[in-house]
């Protein structure tokens, strides 16, 4: 079963909205220069405050690029101060919008449950949930990886029907890899990325889990994602630090030709 890679690249708080024109302006350069096919889906993650300026220079260029959001709020609208809705990042074009990522987990005390609401409020407007899940240093250490990530994520997915799932993108990024240069090998990588896709077939069936996206986050590059792509279960990358680079970015996207 053919599923379109995809190499999201998560700005986390980077890059304010004038250095995001001109990222995007480098971005669209350097895949132009690699002649890249986008028979690989690229997408930037940018934060809020750039969406607006993201959105009017990949309109305005023509550029194949989606973009999308790194958080959303549970809620349609009304007293939520310092929200953003689902429905406002649909204005803007969004494709993805990501949640349940480590650092909101860690720093914003985000449980499972939330998780699944959030991604049900992307579903809510035809947007497409990246759904992250992981597991700390010390869980990996005793050797309970795997059962943690199928608990984040049956979770995460209760109540989801199986079309929801089917355009679902899981994020498999162990936290201890997250911005530490010390990347998972593709073994370890591969071993929680088919898990989760045996899960999927579990929970619904055979072909709901064929056509789900997998992505592996936690210090690709241009490096290693070429060995991390050769794994049957990885379909993507969720790239941070090396997705602020714009030539990086772009070799990571081509690594189809690397
Ligand atoms: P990293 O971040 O590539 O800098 O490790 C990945 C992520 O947190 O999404």
């Amino acid at each position: 079963m053919a599923r379109k890679p995809l190499m999201a690249g998560n700005w986390k708080m980077n890059l304010d909205h004038l250095e995001a024109v001109s990222f995007i302006n480098s971005l669209g350069m350097a895949l132009e220069d690699r002649d890249f096919d986008y028979s690989t889906e690229v997408a930037v993650i940018p934060p809020f405050t750039d969406i607006r300026s993201v959105q009017t220079t990949i309109d305005g260029d023509k550029l194949k690029i989606v973009y999308g959001a790194q958080d959303v709020a549970v809620y349609e609208s009304g007293a939520y101060t310092g929200e953003v809705s689902a429905l406002m990042l649909k204005k803007l074009g969004c494709t993805y919008v990501l949640v349940g990522h480590s650092e909101r987990r860690e720093y914003h005390n985000e449980s499972d449950e939330l998780v699944g609401r959030k991604a049900q409020a992307v579903y809510a407007q035809d947007m497409t949930p990246i759904i992250c899940c992981g597991e700390v240093l010390e869980v990996r250490q005793k050797g309970e990886h795997v059962d943690h990530v199928v608990s984040q994520l049956r979770g995460a997915l209760a109540g989801f029907t199986g079309d929801q799932v089917k355009t679902l993108v899981i994020a498999y990024e162990p936290v201890w890899a997250i911005g530490t240069g010390e990347v998972a090998t593709p073994a370890d990588a591969e071993e929680v990325c088919g898990a989760i896709r045996e899960l999927i077939a579990t929970l619904y069936d055979r072909d709901t889990a064929d056509q789900i996206r997998i992505l592996y986050g936690g210090s690709v590059n241009s490096g290693n994602v070429k060995e991390l792509m050769a794994q049957p279960n990885i379909d993507g990358g969720l790239v941070g630090g090396a997705s602020l680079k714009a030539d990086e970015f772009a070799k990571i996207a081509d690594f189809k030709n690397l």
